[in-house]
């Protein structure tokens, strides 16, 4: 297994106010996503930044080849695991396929939900200029939001495909657009997936928020990955914005093979592992 050099421990409250003096100063923002009690806490335990109970648990923890699937009360259990585990980190929880798009008022329900029951610091939301009065709204009740444009996997069924988006000037244009809007309407960041790194590069020295890049470039105010990708959990996933920190699919089956071998060997459990 490969060895790493543990982050320095930072006890930093991070809230989205840090956020965005972390652009200011120029310091990098590290964002994972986690939808459990424990991978929470050992990302807690070495310092990142933010924790996003990301609608992505729709694949990698519930297994359906989309998020649209996933509900709000998905995402109120899982952010209540993370949460038990939390003590720096901002914790952001994703306002899943159609409980916002539907209304102002669904928005403010859904994502007070969130807030109320789990207690976290912030929500996201996928979409550009049409989700601004949303934004808007919310900002103005107490709820941070955090944008998401580009790659926006709960629109796949619109575009048809998970490939680079924004590669056209009139796209790379709207997107841009997009971004000041949000930024405008009060998002204390924003997400960038999947775009070229020229187009994230040209949005974060346009908008005064960060943006966090996945798969957009090194010249985001941050960087996030689906923690699962990054630990080398969703192992047939080889996209070239995924770097992987760990090869734990590999590592697990070893575990259980060798599991199975010592019960049908008679060589688990040994006298000192019994009463
Ligand atoms: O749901 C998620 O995990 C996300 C990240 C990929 C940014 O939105």
């Amino acid at each position: 297994m490969k060895q790493h050099k543990q982050a320095a421990a930072k006890p930093r409250v991070v809230t989205t106010k840090t956020v965005l003096t972390m652009k200011q100063s120029g310091e990098k923002i590290a964002m994972l996503t986690a939808y459990d009690f424990l991978i929470a806490k050992y990302l807690d335990q070495v310092g990142i930044d933010i924790i996003l109970v990301g609608d992505s648990l729709g694949n990698v923890v519930q297994g359906y080849e989309t998020t649209l699937p996933v509900t709000v009360d998905d995402m109120i259990y899982h952010a209540k695991a993370v949460k038990r585990a939390v003590k720096n980190a901002l914790i952001v929880v994703d306002m899943p396929f159609m409980s916002f798009q539907t209304s102002i008022d669904d928005a403010v329900r859904n994502a007070g939900r969130i807030m109320k029951e789990v207690g976290v610091g912030a929500v996201k939301l996928e979409g550009g200029a049409y989700i601004a009065e949303i934004v808007r709204h919310l900002v103005k009740v107490g709820i941070p939001v955090m944008g998401h444009l580009g790659l926006t996997p709960q629109a796949i069924n619109k575009f048809g495909t998970y490939e680079v988006r924004a590669q056209s000037k009139s796209e790379a244009d709207e997107l841009l657009a997009d971004a000041k809007v949000l930024a405008d309407a009060g998002v204390f960041a924003i997400v960038l997936e999947k775009i070229p790194s020229a187009l994230a590069k040209k949005v974060t020295n346009a908008i005064s928020v960060p943006t966090i890049g996945i798969g957009a470039g090194p010249d985001c105010d941050g960087q996030v990955l689906v923690v699962y990708d990054m630990l080398g959990l969703t192992e047939e996933f080889k996209p070239r914005f995924v770097r992987r920190y760990s090869e734990l699919a590999e590592n697990l089956r070893g575990a259980f093979g060798q599991y199975i071998k010592d019960v049908k060997g008679h060589e688990f459990p040994k006298k000192k592992e019994s009463y």
